[in-house]
């Protein structure tokens, strides 16, 4: 029987042997994913996506200081010392462009990390989602979609954004027997996939963003196909692939 994508809640709810032989997609709406598609589309020459500051740091020991920066945040918020936070808005083409991204964040980078051991591994979004599908649609692996979510609970943008990729995979149809996360994510985008700014701004991270002041972040991660890029994972760093589709 052909293999039915899948879509596991949040980065924690699975074993790392699950994604062997499989295209893994991971998807942090708000916002690490965001932000990094945001940078390879500008130009960034590639993101190293590492669990914490001492990887970062020990990774960065090793590279010529003009050739790379320290990026990402913890608890959302900014890390000291580090050139930039988690908001796509700093991430432009004068910033980024030919540089190393070296990337922490509490739940996106970690899921990325998990899931190395997939066939492919790829970054999703809102901003490169039919960039993607196509790539998929192309794959011959089964396909998991991965939601890093918060903290062990599930976030409503990373499922209503896997309930896309599903329905623009599936054209719109659902397999019977698709596995229970595929139904809840595709049953979430056909409920709220109309308005995806607007049904993301009432999410539980949406609020937390909006209190640490970074409300605008909503609405420029939410934007569909604004960087059609396809950051794969090739050699322990993502780079853009959407030139070798
Ligand atoms: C994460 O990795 O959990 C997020 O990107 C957090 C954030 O919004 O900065």
């Amino acid at each position: 029987m052909q293999f039915i994508p899948d879509v596991f809640i949040t980065g924690r709810s699975f074993q790392e042997e699950e994604v062997k032989g499989k295209t893994v997609v991971v998807i942090d709406i708000l916002r690490a994913a965001s932000t990094m598609v945001t940078a390879l589309h500008n130009g960034a020459r590639g993101i190293i996506a590492v669990e914490d500051m001492g990887a970062a740091g020990q990774i960065a020991r090793n590279l010529d200081s003009r050739s790379y920066l320290l990026c990402g945040e913890k608890d959302a918020k900014p890390v000291d010392g580090y050139h930039l936070g988690n908001s796509p808005a700093e991430y432009s083409r004068e910033v980024v462009e030919d540089k190393t991204l070296i990337f922490i964040s509490t739940n996106g980078a970690p899921a990325l990390v998990k899931s190395t051991g997939a066939k492919e591994l790829i970054i999703g979004s809102f901003l490169n989602a039919d960039a993607v599908v196509e790539r998929l649609k192309k794959s011959e692996n089964p396909v998991i979609f991965v939601c890093a979510g918060w903290k062990s609970r599930l976030s409503f943008e990373d499922t209503l954004c896997a309930g896309y990729f599903l329905y623009r995979l599936l054209d719109g149809v659902l397999p019977d027997q698709s596995p229970d996360g595929a139904c809840i994510a595709f049953a979430l985008y056909e409920a709220f996939g109309k308005n995806i700014t607007e049904s993301v701004l009432n999410s539980n991270h949406a609020k937390r963003l909006r209190d640490l002041g970074y409300g605008d972040d909503v609405a420029l991660c939410t934007q569909l196909n604004t960087c059609p890029v396809i950051p794969v994972f090739q050699d322990g760093i993502f780079v853009d692939a959407s030139d070798s589709v």
